[in-house]
C-alpha cells in the first residue's frame, strides 16, 4: 500500500490518497508523488516515522507482512484530517480535525492482519489520533538528517514526472510524455502495449472514435478505457491485454461534481419527474471516485455549505447563478437526507484504498457488462438517477453523439440501444435532488459478511414520497410515489436480467474447468420492485400496506431471481445461500418501507429499560473494584470513545449512543450521558411525518478493550518484561526483509505454477507450446523434464521416501498420472518476468482422460465413507489402538474408565458410529441390533428412567491459513554443485531434506535460509517445501537463479486447510433431578415422552455425565500430508475438562479428492473444542438445564487428598483461593487429575475451576446473563446471547503429543564489541520468538555483569537467520512450543558461556574499565526444558516431566438482528406507540468477549498476550465468516480469493475484548523459562462466539416459524439427524438446531426460519 499525494487548489498542504499497489499499475501514478511506508518522515524517539513507531510501541505487529500497510494508512488518515483542519478546510470536508474512531475505522477498513486480532493495532492508531493535532506533529520530531518525504513538499508532489514516458522494465521505447500540457499523452507498456492519456474530453472522444475504426472487423478488442483500474480486484482473471489502453481519469470533464439545475432539457426520466417535483441535480462525473463522492455527500449531510461547488454551478453551463444559491441551501432537508444515507452506503463499499481510486463510473460499467454486485447502481438507481453517455462507432454518423438514459435500465442492458458495433463512453450521472420536503424519504442498506470490504448478498434502496397526513384522508399519510431497487446475490451466477449482456459471467465461470485458480463469481440482480411500488401507491401507509408490498416482491418482483437462483444454487448444491439472499433482500425492504413510511416504532418503556443491559455487556470488565490480579495492569488502554451512532442507528444503538466508555490505564468507568436518559414511550409520530427515520444498527464500534498481564518479576528482567517485539519497527516501517525481498540478479527467471484443474480422470498430455511462444517465456518445466536436471538427473520427489508411510510425495503430477485434486501442480513456467510466467501458465494446455478411473471425484466426507477411501491412522499413530468401524486401521480409538458399550447398552441408547452409519450410508452396521432411534431399525428396548440419552450429529469445517506473505522461494546453483534456497518456511530443515531428495544432493550441499516468515499457522511446515523444491530444481536445471512467489489465488487452491470433521455422538446421563415447581418433572425422565414445553427457565439441577461416544469422520484431502496431526489433536483435546467416567473416541481419516489438508494453527483441538462445547449444549438444550451450569458440575475433580496432604493451596477446589504461588519443592507423589482419556494434570496446575469462577466474578457474569435475558425478553428485532466455556490443551507423551518437542540446537557468540549474536532453533514469524530468546539471553549473560549493569541491554542481541548451514538440526516451528524450546536451549547455551567465561575470560579482565562480555567466545548447547539446572526443581509427574496443560475460559456476547414473530404480533398491536422496527437480515455482531488464560508465567506477556487476541480472533474468522467451498463439477475451492474469501477486518472483532492473564499461575519450573504455549490454545476459546450465537439464534426462533435444516434428531435418542449445510441434526422437542460454522450472515438468515418478511407479518395480521 502506498499514499499518493494531491492538492486540491488553494490548498497549501497536499492530500494524501491510500492506494492498493496491486491494484494500481505504474503508469496509473506517473507524474505523480507517491510515498511508501519506508518514505514515511522519521520523528524522535523512534527512528522511523511516528506511526510504525507507535505500532511497535503498541505491539501491534506480529509477523509484520500487513504492517507498513497500517502504518500508511493511519498516517494518511492524520495526516489528512490535520493538513484540512491546517488549511482551513476542515470545516468545508466535514472532517474533524483530529480523526475520531469512525474515520479510522473508515481509514483502516482495507487492511487485513491475520496475526494481531487488530486491538493493538487500534489502540496505537486511537492514541495518535488524539495526539497528532498539527500537520507539523507528524514530523516536527523528525530526527536530525532525517528526509521530510512524508511531510510531502509541494513541488515534490505536483512534480511532473521524470519525463520518460516509458514505464516499462523492459525498456521498450514509446514516444515521450507530456504533463501539464493540453495533449494527449501516449506511454509505451511494452509487450505492445500502449497507453493513451487524453487530458479532455474532445481528445478522448476522437481517440476513441479513431481505436474504434482501426478495431472494426476484428473479433477481439484492441483497446480498452481504463479509469481506476480497481476492476481487476474483482475481475481479477481479465487480463489487461488490449494493445491500447485509454485512461479516462486525467479528463476534467469527467471528473466534474457539482450541483446543477434540472430540468434543463436533459432530465427524461418519467419516474424521476413524476416522483417528485426535481429542482436541482448532481451532476457526477463518471471518473468521480466512490471515496469523493461519499465525503462530499457526507459534507452535504452534515449541512455545511460547499461554497466551491455553489460557485462551479452558478458558473457551469446550465449552472442556477448566484441566485440561487439559498434555494440550493434550501434543499438542504431533503439532500442532507439523501446524502447522509448515501454517503453512509458508499462508505461501506469495498476499503478506503480502493474507493479512493474506484470511480462511479467504473462500477456502473462494470455492474453492466460483468454483474458485479454494485451498491452504487442500487443507490443511485433509487435516486431517479440517469446516465450520459458518448456513442463511440467507427461509423462517423453515429460516432460522438450523446444518449441518455435511466441508469437502471442503463445497468441491466435495456437501454440505451446503441449502433450495432458500437461502443460507449460514460461521462456522467445525473442524480436529482429530493425538494426540501420532509414528506420525502430515502433509505439505503446493505447485507455483508463483514461491515466494510465484503460484497452485498442483498442490498436495496427505497425513495418515497408520502401526502402530507393532514391534508390526507384519515390518520395515516398516502404513499404519493415511491421507488424501491433491489440487488440480489445469486449463487453460481445464475439469474442474470433479462437482455443483460452478463453472459460473460457464464463463460468466465466456465473458465473454471480449465483452470483451477479461476475465481468462481456469483450472478448479481438489480431490479426495480415495481409490483411492490404499485401495491403501496395512493395507499395508506400502514403495516397491512407494508405486507401487501412485501407480498407483492415476493411473488412477483423477485420470483424469477428466486427461481433462477433455485435453480442455480441447488445444481450446485448450495440452497441454502439463495433461501438466504432472497429471504435478506426481502427482509432489507420490509425495513426501508417501515422506516420510509413512518412505521417506526419507538420502543415501549421496558425496552428502554432494558439498554442499560447494554451498559453491562459493554462495561462490565472489570468495573469492580480492583480486579484482584495484584496489581496487574493495562499494557495500554489509554482511550476515551463514545460509542457510535450510524447515520441510521436504530432504537438500541440510540440506547448504546448514549453510553460512554472512558478506559484509561487502571479502569473503565460507565455512564449515561445526560441529555441521553432514557425516553418516555412518545406519541404517534406517523400523522405529521416529522420523525426522522430510523435507525438501523450503527456502525461497528472500533474494538477496545482491558488486558491485564502478568506481573514483571524483579529479579528476572527483562525475561517477564513485556518489552517491544525485535524487529517490530523494521517491520511497521516496511523495511523487515521477507524471502520476497532477497535480491536477485539480472537474468533471474521467476516461476508460475501449471495447475491440474480436475480432481479425477488422468493427465493425458501437456501442451506448453502457448506458453513457450509468449514474449518473455524461458522454459516449461515438468515431471518429464526431470531426468535430465543436475548431473545426476532429478527425482519427482519433493521429500524422502517417508519410513514406513509409503511412498514419497511426488512434485510434478505426470502425463498418464491419476488427478487427485484440482490444483495439483503439474509443472512450472519460467519466464523473464512475474506477469510473463503467470501468463504463460495461463497458456499451457492440460489434456484430461477422464474415460478411465472416471469415477466421480470424493469431494465429502460422506462420499470417502461411502467409497471406504481412508488413511490408515495407526500407522501414522502407532501409540493407539485401532478401531474397527471401517475396517482394518482405518480408524483409531481413545477410550477412558468403564465399558462405554455397556452403559449405552443399559440405557437402550445407540453407538455413535451406528449414527455415521445411518447418516453416511458407510461403515458396518449391525441390523441385528437394535439401534435406538435411528430410522429403520428395531423398536429400543425400554431405557431405565434414571438414564438420559442425547445424541446428535455436527460438522466442524476447514480454514484456510491466509498467511499475509504466500508462499515463496529463491534458489540458485552454487559452486559445487552446491544450491541455495531462501525460503518462506516453518522449517529449514525440512525444505532442506525435500531440495536434497527432489535434487539426489547430499543434505551437506543445500543450503537453506530464512529470516522471518510473513505468517505460517501451519501452512509452511511441509507446503513451503514444495515451493522450494520447485524452485532450486529449476534453478539446476536453468543454471539462474529462480524466484516463485505464489499468487493468492494459486496458493489458496493447491493447499487444503483445515481438516473438516464430521462427527456423530450418543451421551448417557444421570436423570436430572426435578425441582420444584417443575411442571414436567413427572413425565420427562421417560423416554419418548420428553416435556413438549418451550420454556426458557431452566429448572432443573444439572445432571452428570455417565458416558460420551463420539464417532468421528474428518477430510485428510487427497494426499495425507501431516494430516494425521487432526485426528491427534482431536484425541488430545476431546475430553477437555470434563468428567465423564466412560468416553470413547473413534476417529477416521477419510482421503478425498480435495487439496492435501494439513496443520492450521490449533489443528484438531478447535475441532475437538467445538464438537465438545456443542454437545454441551445440546445436553442443556435437550434436558433444559443451564449450559454453564452443566458443565460446571461435570468439571473434573479434585481426587482425594494424598496422605500427607500438600501444603500447598488447593485452587482446584477452593476458588476464592489464588493458585499456588511459584513452585515448591516436587511432592515425590503429587496428586494428579485424570482427563475422561486418560491424560493427567498435576493438580496445582489445575486452574481451570478457578479461572471459570474468577472470569464469572470479574467480568460480572450475572449482570450480562440477566441483561442478555432482559434484552431478548423486550428486544423485537434483535436478540443476543451469551455462553462461556472452558478449554484445555494437551500435553503427555502418552497422547504421543508432548508439548516440549525433545532438545534442539542453539549457538552463542560473545563479539569482541560487546554485542552478541544468537543463533535459535526456530523461525521468527510473529509470534516473537526472537524477543523472548534475546530476553532470556539478556538475563542470562547479565550474571556475569556488575549489578550496575544489569539486566543487560537485548539491543545488545541479535538473532541470527534461520540458516540450515550455521544451525542445522533445527526442525520445525510449530505445535506453540518452539519459543520455550529455543528459550531453553539458549538458555543452556548462555549457561555455557557464563562457565567458560568465568573460567577463562574473566580473570583476564577483571579490574578492567569495559569488564563485561568482550571476549570473544561461543557455546554451542543442545538441550530443551528438561536439561535446565531449575528443571529439576519442576513438577514433574512420572517420567514427563515437564510437561503442563493450557487451559482457559472465555465467555462472548453475540447480537443478531431478528424479527422474531412473537414481537411482530406485538409490534403490530402497538407499532404507533412505537418508534423503530429492524428485520431479520441474519447481520450479526460479537458485543464482547473475556478471556482468562493460564500461561504459566510468560517471557514476555504483550508478546503473548498479542498471540492470545490473535488467535481469538484468527477463530472466530472459522467461527463466524470463513468459509470454504468447492466447486461440485470441478472440485476446485471455490474462495480462492480476498473477493470470496472472508477472514475477520477490523470491523469484525468484538466491540469490547478483555484479556486476562492468571497473574501468579502455579508454574512448571522455577527457572526464568516456565511459560506456557500460547499460540495455538487460544484459538479454542472462539468456540464460544458459537455457542453465544448459537443461542442468540435460538432466541430469534420459535416453533411455529421454523423451518430450519433437519429436526429429526431425538434428543432423547428419538432420532439421527442429519448434518444439514445449515444446521446439525436436531431435536424437534426442545427446538435444538445446531447452528454450523461458519455462521454467515446467509446461514444465520435461514437458521431463523425461511420466511421471508411478508409471511412473517401476514401471519400475525390475523390476530391484529
Ligand atoms: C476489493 C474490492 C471490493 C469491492 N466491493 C464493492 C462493493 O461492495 N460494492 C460495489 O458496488 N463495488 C465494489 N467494488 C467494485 C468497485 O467499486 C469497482 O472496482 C470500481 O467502481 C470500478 O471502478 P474503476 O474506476 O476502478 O474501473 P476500472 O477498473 O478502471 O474499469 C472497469 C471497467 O469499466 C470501464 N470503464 C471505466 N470507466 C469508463 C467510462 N467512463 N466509460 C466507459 N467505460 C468505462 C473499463 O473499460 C472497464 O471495462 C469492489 C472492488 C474491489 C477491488
Ligand atoms: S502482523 Fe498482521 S498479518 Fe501478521
Amino acid at each position: 500500500m502506498v499514499v499518493q499525494s494531491t492538492y486540491a487548489p488553494n490548498d497549501s498542504h497536499p492530500h494524501l490518497r491510500t492506494l492498493n499497489s496491486c491494484l494500481a499499475p505504474v503508469y496509473s501514478v506517473l507524474g505523480r508523488s507517491v510515498i511508501t511506508a519506508e518514505g514515511l518522515p522519521a520523528a524522535e524517539p523512534y527512528g522511523t516515522s511516528l506511526v510504525a513507531g507507535r505500532l511497535s510501541e503498541f505491539h501491534a505487529s506480529q509477523c509484520g507482512y500487513c504492517t507498513p500497510g497500517f502504518t500508511v494508512a493511519c498516517h494518511a488518515a492524520l495526516h489528512n484530517a490535520a493538513a484540512a483542519a491546517a488549511d482551513g478546510g476542515a470545516a468545508a470536508t466535514a472532517m474533524p480535525a483530529t480523526p475520531d474512531d469512525g474515520s479510522l475505522l473508515r481509514a483502516l477498513d482495507g487492511n487485513l492482519c491475520r496475526c494481531t486480532g487488530y486491538r493493538p493495532i487500534v489502540a496505537a492508531c486511537r492514541s495518535l489520533a488524539a495526539e497528532v493535532t498539527d500537520i507539523e506533529d507528524l514530523c516536527r520530531r523528525r530526527t536530525a538528517g532525517a528526509t521530510a518525504a512524508g511531510s510531502i513538499s509541494p513541488v515534490a508532489a505536483t512534480a511532473c514526472g521524470s519525463g520518460t514516458a516509458d514505464v516499462t522494465s523492459s525498456g521498450s521505447s514509446g514516444s515521450s510524455g507530456s504533463c501539464g500540457d493540453s495533449s494527449c499523452t501516449e506511454i509505451s507498456l511494452g509487450s505492445r502495449q500502449v497507453l493513451k492519456v487524453p487530458r479532455s474530453l474532445e481528445q478522448l472522444v476522437s481517440e476513441a472514435g479513431r481505436l474504434a475504426a482501426a478495431a472494426a472487423g476484428r473479433s477481439t478488442p484492441s483497446w480498452r478505457l481504463v479509469a481506476g483500474h480497481t476492476g481487476h480486484g474483482v475481475f481479477k482473471d481479465w487480463p489487461l491485454e488490449e494493445e491500447v489502453l485509454v485512461a479516462v481519469a486525467e479528463v476534467p470533464e469527467l471528473r466534474r461534481l457539482e450541483i446543477m439545475a434540472a430540468n434543463d432539457g436533459l432530465v427524461n426520466c418519467e419516474e424521476a419527474t413524476s416522483a417528485r417535483e426535481v429542482s436541482y441535480h448532481l451532476h457526477i462525473g463518471a471518473c468521480t471516485t466512490l471515496e469523493r463522492l461519499a465525503a462530499h455527500l457526507a459534507h452535504r449531510a452534515q449541512g455545511v455549505a460547499a461554497e466551491e461547488e455553489v460557485a462551479v454551478a452558478a458558473v457551469a453551463p446550465g449552472g442556477t447563478g448566484a441566485d440561487n444559491n439559498s434555494d440550493v441551501a434550501g434543499t438542504a432537508f431533503g439532500v442532507r437526507q439523501w446524502a447522509a444515507e448515501t454517503s453512509a452506503h458508499l462508505y461501506r463499499i469495498a476499503g478506503r484504498h480502493v474507493r479512493n481510486s474506484a470511480t462511479v463510473g467504473g462500477n456502473l460499467v462494470l455492474a453492466r457488462e460483468r454483474s458485479l454486485p454494485s451498491d452504487v447502481a442500487t443507490l443511485l438507481a433509487a435516486a431517479g438517477s440517469e446516465v450520459e453517455l458518448v456513442v463511440v462507432s467507427s461509423d462517423p454518423e453515429t460516432h460522438g453523439s450523446v444518449r441518455r438514459a435511466d441508469l437502471l435500465e442503463f445497468v441491466t442492458g435495456a437501454a440505451p440501444s446503441l449502433p450495432p458495433g458500437a461502443s460507449y463512453i460514460l461521462t456522467a450521472v445525473r442524480v436529482p435532488l429530493p425538494p426540501a420536503d420532509p414528506r420525502v424519504r430515502f433509505w439505503s442498506h446493505r447485507i455483508a459478511e463483514r461491515y466494510s470490504n465484503a460484497a452485498a448478498v442483498a442490498n436495496a434502496a427505497v425513495l418515497v414520497r408520502l401526502s402530507a397526513a393532514e391534508e390526507a384522508e384519515g390518520p395515516r399519510p398516502v404513499v404519493e410515489e415511491v421507488r424501491i431497487v433491489v440487488g440480489v446475490r445469486t449463487p453460481g451466477g445464475g439469474a442474470s436480467a433479462p437482455g443483460a449482456p452478463h453472459d460473460s459471467l457464464s463463460e468466465h465461470n466456465a473458465a473454471k474447468l480449465k483452470d483451477a485458480t479461476v475465481v468462481l463469481l456469483d450472478g448479481w440482480q438489480c431490479l426495480r420492485a415495481k409490483a411492490a411500488e404499485a401495491a403501496l401507491r395512493n395507499q395508506a401507509a400502514t403495516a397491512a400496506t407494508v405486507v401487501a408490498a412485501l407480498e407483492a416482491l415476493a411473488a412477483t418482483d423477485l420470483a424469477e431471481v428466486t427461481a433462477a437462483a433455485s435453480a442455480t444454487a441447488a445444481a450446485a448444491g448450495d440452497e441454502e445461500k439463495a433461501v438466504a439472499a432472497v429471504t435478506i433482500a426481502q427482509g432489507l425492504v420490509a425495513q426501508g418501507l417501515m422506516a420510509c413510511l413512518g412505521l417506526s416504532p419507538t420502543p415501549p418503556a421496558a425496552e428502554i429499560q432494558a439498554a442499560p443491559g447494554v451498559d453491562v455487556i459493554k462495561a462490565a470488565a472489570g468495573v469492580e473494584n480492583g480486579d484482584g490480579d495484584g496489581g496487574a495492569d493495562c499494557v495500554h488502554g489509554a482511550a476515551k470513545v463514545a460509542v457510535h451512532e450510524g447515520v441510521n442507528g436504530d432504537a438500541d444503538g440510540a440506547a448504546e449512543a448514549a453510553v460512554i466508555i472512558s478506559a484509561n490505564g487502571h479502569g473503565i468507568t460507565a455512564h449515561s450521558r445526560p441529555d441521553q436518559q432514557p425516553q418516555q414511550p412518545q406519541q404517534p409520530q406517523c400523522s405529521s411525518m416529522s420523525s426522522p427515520p430510523p435507525r438501523r444498527m450503527p456502525p461497528p464500534p472500533l474494538v477496545e478493550g482491558r488486558q491485564f498481564l502478568t506481573d514483571a518479576v524483579p529479579e528476572l528482567l527483562p525475561v517477564t518484561q513485556p518489552v517491544p517485539k525485535l524487529g517490530s519497527k523494521l517491520q511497521a516501517s516496511g523495511t523487515a526483509l521477507y524471502t520476497e525481498d532477497v535480491p536477485v540478479h539480472r537474468g533471474a527467471l521467476y516461476g508460475a505454477f501449471v495447475l491440474s484443474a480436475r480432481a479425477c480422470g488422468r493427465l493425458a498430455g501437456i501442451d506448453a507450446s502457448p506458453a513457450v511462444s509468449l514474449p518473455g517465456v524461458v522454459r516449461f518445466l515438468g515431471a518429464s523434464d526431470l531426468a535430465g536436471v543436475g548431473p545426476g538427473g532429478a527425482l519427482n520427489a519433493c521429500e524422502k521416501p517417508p519410513v514406513g508411510a509409503g511412498a514419497a510425495e511426488k512434485t510434478f503430477l505426470e502425463v498418464g498420472g491419476k488427478c487427485e485434486f484440482a490444483g495439483q501442480l503439474v509443472g512450472v513456467v519460467l519466464a523473464d518476468s512475474h506477469v510473463a510466467a503467470q501468463r504463460g501458465a495461463k497458456a499451457v494446455h492440460l489434456m484430461y482422460d477422464t474415460s478411465t478411473d472416471g469415477d466421480a471425484p470424493l469431494l465429502s466426507i460422506a462420499d470417502a465413507v461411502r467409497a471406504r477411501s481412508f488413511y490408515q491412522l495407526p500407522g501414522l499413530l502407532p501409540s493407539f489402538p485401532s478401531g474397527n468401524t471401517y475396517g482394518d486401521k482405518n480408524s483409531v480409538l481413545s477410550k477412558g474408565g468403564s465399558d462405554v458399550d455397556k452403559v449405552l447398552s443399559t440405557a437402550a441408547a445407540p453407538a455413535a458410529a451406528a449414527l455415521t452409519a445411518a447418516a453416511l450410508g458407510g461403515g458396518e452396521r449391525d441390523e441385528s441390533t437394535a439401534i435406538a432411534g435411528v430410522p429403520g431399525s428395531a423398536s429400543p428396548p425400554p431405557r431405565p428412567s434414571t438414564l438420559r440419552v442425547v445424541c446428535g450429529r455436527y460438522f466442524t469445517p476447514s480454514q484456510l491459513h491466509f498467511y499475509m506473505e504466500t508462499q515463496s522461494a529463491v534458489a540458485w546453483p552454487d559452486e559445487d554443485g552446491c544450491v541455495v534456497v531462501h525460503s518462506s518456511c516453518q522449517g529449514p530443515d525440512f525444505v532442506q531434506g525435500g531440495v536434497s531428495a527432489a535434487l539426489q544432493l547430499p543434505l551437506n550441499k543445500v543450503l537453506v535460509r530464512c529470516r522471518r516468515v510473513g505468517g505460517g499457522f501451519g501452512g509452511k511446515l511441509t507446503f513451503a517445501r514444495r515451493v522450494a523444491v520447485v524452485a532450486a530444481v529449476a534453478a539446476v536445471a536453468t543454471g539462474r537463479q529462480v524466484r516463485i512467489s505464489v499468487p493468492r489465488n494459486t496458493d489458496a487452491v493447491m493447499w487444503g486447510g483445515r481438516c473438516e470433521t464430521d462427527v456423530s455422538y450418543v451421551a448417557v446421563l444421570d436423570d436430572c433431578p426435578a425441582e420444584d415447581g417443575d411442571p414436567d418433572a413427572s413425565s420427562s425422565n421417560v423416554h419418548g415422552q420428553q416435556d413438549q414445553t418451550s420454556s426458557p427457565h431452566q429448572r432443573r439441577a444439572p445432571p452428570r455425565f455417565r458416558a460420551l461416544d463420539i464417532h468421528a469422520v474428518m477430510m485428510g484431502g487427497a494426499q495425507k500430508d501431516i494430516s494425521f496431526i487432526d485426528a491427534m489433536g482431536m484425541i488430545a483435546a476431546v475430553d477437555s475438562v470434563y468428567d465423564i467416567p466412560a468416553f470413547r473416541l473413534e476417529v477416521a481419516l477419510a482421503r478425498c479428492n480435495l487439496p492435501p489438508r494439513t496443520a492450521v494453527r490449533g489443528p484438531g483441538e478447535i475441532n475437538a473444542t467445538m464438537v465438545i462445547e456443542q454437545i454441551m449444549e445440546h445436553v442443556a438444550a435437550e434436558l433444559k438445564v443451564d449450559p454453564e451450569a452443566l458443565r460446571e458440575a461435570n468439571f473434573l475433580k479434585a481426587p482425594p487428598p494424598p496422605p500427607p496432604p500438600s501444603p500447598e493451596p488447593d485452587c482446584a477446589n477452593d476458588v476464592a483461593t489464588a493458585p499456588g504461588q511459584g513452585v515448591a519443592a516436587a511432592a515425590p507423589m503429587e496428586p494428579v487429575v485424570t482427563t475422561a482419556l486418560g491424560k493427567t494434570i498435576p493438580l496445582r496446575q489445575y486452574t481451570l475451576p478457578y479461572m471459570w469462577s474468577r472470569l464469572q466474578r470479574v467480568a460480572d457474569w450475572e449482570r450480562i446473563k440477566a441483561a442478555v435475558e432482559s434484552f431478548n425478553a423486550t428486544s423485537p428485532w434483535r436478540k443476543r446471547g451469551v455462553a462461556m466455556i472452558p478449554t484445555r490443551r494437551v500435553g503427555g507423551a502418552a497422547q504421543g503429543y508432548t508439548m516440549y518437542r525433545g532438545k534442539k540446537p542453539a549457538y552463542v557468540s560473545l563479539l569482541q564489541d560487546g554485542t552478541v549474536q544468537v543463533a535459535c532453533h526456530g523461525v521468527e514469524m510473529g509470534q516473537g520468538l526472537w524477543t523472548k530468546v534475546a530476553q532470556v539471553a539478556a538475563l542470562t549473560l547479565s550474571e556475569v555483569l556488575p549489578h550496575s549493569r544489569r539486566p543487560l541491554d537485548i539491543s545488545f542481541i541479535r538473532i541470527c537467520d534461520n540458516s540450515t548451514e550455521l544451525l542445522p538440526h533445527s526442525g520445525v516451528t510449530g505445535a506453540s512450543t518452539t519459543s520455550e524450546i529455543a528459550c531453553a536451549a539458549v538458555r543452556l547455551a548462555c549457561l555455557q558461556l557464563l562457565k567458560n567465561l568465568r573460567e577463562f575470560a574473566l580473570p583476564k579482565m577483571a579490574g578492567r574499565e569495559d569488564f563485561g562480555l568482550r571476549a570473544p567466545l561461543s557455546a554451542f548447547a543442545w538441550g530443551g526444558q528438561s536439561d535446565l539446572p531449575e528443571s529439576s526443581r519442576g513438577v514433574a509427574v512420572g517420567p514427563l516431566a515437564p510437561q503442563y496443560h493450557v487451559m482457559g475460559v472465555a465467555l462472548g456476547v453475540v447480537e443478531l438482528s431478528a424479527f422474531h414473530p412473537t414481537h411482530i404480533k406485538r409490534f403490530l398491536k402497538t407499532f404507533l406507540h412505537l418508534r423503530q422496527v429492524d428485520i431479520l437480515t441474519g447481520d450479526r455482531r460479537v458485543l464482547r468477549s473475556d478471556i482468562m488464560f493460564d500461561l504459566g508465567r510468560p517471557v514476555n506477556p504483550a508478546v503473548d498476550l498479542g498471540q492470545v487476541e490473535g488467535a481469538f480472533v484468527q477463530g472466530l474468522g472459522m467461527m463466524l465468516q470463513e468459509e470454504v467451498t468447492y466447486d461440485s463439477t470441478t472440485g476446485a475451492l471455490v474462495q480462492n480469493s480476498t473477493w470470496n474469501y472472508k477472514p475477520p477486518s477490523v470491523s469484525c472483532v468484538p466491540q469490547q475484548l478483555n484479556v486476562h492473564m492468571l497473574n501468579d499461575a502455579p508454574l512448571a519450573s522455577e527457572g526464568p523459562v516456565s511459560s506456557k504455549a500460547c499460540g495455538e490454545p487460544p484459538l479454542l476459546l472462539s468456540a464460544v462466539v458459537l455457542a453465544a450465537l448459537q443461542r442468540a439464534t435460538a432466541a430469534a426462533r420459535t416453533a411455529t416459524s421454523t423451518s430450519v435444516g433437519s429436526t429429526s434428531n431425538g434428543g432423547d435418542g428419538s432420532g439421527a439427524g442429519q448434518v444439514m449445510k445449515g444446521s446439525g441434526g436436531g431435536s424437534a422437542r426442545s427446538g435444538f438446531v445446531p447452528l454450523l460454522a461458519p455462521a454467515t450472515v446467509e446461514r444465520v438468515r435461514v437458521m431463523c426460519g425461511r420466511e421471508g418478511a411478508a409471511e412473517i407479518i401476514k401471519r400475525n395480521l390475523s390476530n391484529w
